[in-house]
């Protein structure tokens, strides 16, 4: 049986047109949480209704096998009619994350996606911009918002693997935006993917981010929305509590918060956090399985779980991203 195709609006999505345009004005950015399954969404919402915070939710190639495609189009009507019942009306987005081939675009346009990212930056250039053209020519046609990258970010994700990470070159983002028509473009500025972002000597500090690269292509680009991919800052009291109970993450460590509160101020529209969410439900499981290994209920050990990402979620909303208040 073909899978049905729906449009975002019917199931109360938003593309990111109008949160992006809001975020450059206001001075703050919309966070983008991975999630892959129900208890990770459900604590994402919650959040941000609690916090009063507009949110991507984003899922991966990886996360959309795994949570099964025609699932998670109900599982994304399902968290706007639960924030709705909330008494909320903020806006929810859900976007692919590093999408890498224009058949999958097209598929999550066609299941019910309000933004796709196209991720061609491990292309040539004018590979990039010909990939990107025409993921964007597909989307213009129902209103879904275009996000791509220049550039390269060490570290794995999904499908798309890099050994070594190349920063983006200013030069190239008014050309790449201009043929390409996209509506967001992420950029590397020195972060990278996953819990282990640089490598530090003992007294070594986490080196800054190359705000120089970021203020140039903002000022090649002028109020153009600019995306912050490996944004999680790892943080230690969940690595700790993971090592504490029987986990080994040695030598984990992410961007400092202050950095991205930076970066949150400037062009910066969108910052992605996934390592984060997924260090501090893992953090809780173990706890929960160490403190109390008569309990073999999931609700309780994924309960716990689910109201700690809450915690986080809230925090990044009303302390790093500014988004809070801002739905
Ligand atoms: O940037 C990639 C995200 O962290 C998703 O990771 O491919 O393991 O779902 P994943
Ligand atoms: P982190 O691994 O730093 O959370 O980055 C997530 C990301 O960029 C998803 O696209
Ligand atoms: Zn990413």
């Amino acid at each position: 049986m073909e899978r049905e195709k729906v449009h975002y609006a019917e199931l109360g999505l938003v593309n990111t047109k109008d949160m992006f345009q809001r975020a450059m004005v206001g001075k703050y950015a919309i966070p983008a949480y991975n999630f892959n399954n129900l208890e990770q969404l459900q604590a994402i919402i919650t959040a941000c209704v609690e916090t009063g915070s507009p949110v991507i939710v984003q899922v991966s190639k990886g996360a959309r096998s795994y949570a099964n495609a025609t699932m998670l189009r109900y599982m994304a009507m399902g968290a706007v009619k639960m924030a709705r019942e909330m008494g909320s009306n903020i806006p929810i987005c859900l976007h692919l994350d590093h999408g890498d081939s224009y058949e999958l675009c097209q598929s999550c346009i066609d299941s019910g996606f309000s933004s796709v990212m196209i991720d061609g930056s491990h292309l040539p250039y004018d590979d990039n911009v010909a990939l990107t053209q025409k993921v964007v020519a597909y989307a213009r046609q129902y209103d879904v918002s275009v996000e791509a990258e220049l550039g390269v970010l060490a570290g794995i994700e999904d499908e798309v693997s890099s050994e070594h990470s190349s920063y983006t070159k200013p030069e190239e983002v008014e050309d790449f935006v201009s043929q390409t028509g996209v509506d967001s473009l992420a950029i590397s500025i020195g972060t990278s993917h996953g819990a282990y972002k640089f490598k530090l000597k003992p007294g070594e500090s986490v080196p800054p981010l190359r705000f120089d690269i970021l203020d140039e292509c903002a000022k090649r680009i002028p109020g153009f929305p600019i995306v912050l991919h490996g944004a999680s800052s790892v943080l230690q009291e969940y690595v700790a509590m993971i090592n504490n109970y029987g986990g080994k993450l040695d030598g984990a460590v992410g961007v400092p918060e202050d950095q991205l509160r930076l970066a949150a101020a400037s062009a910066v529209c969108k910052i992605n956090i996934d390592s984060d969410g997924r260090l501090a439900f893992t953090a809780k499981i173990r706890e929960c399985m160490a403190l109390d290994p008569k309990e073999f209920d999931p609700r309780k050990y994924l309960g716990e779980a689910r109201k700690e990402l809450v915690r986080l979620v809230k925090h990044k909303n009303e302390t790093v991203l500014g988004s809070a208040g801002k739905a």
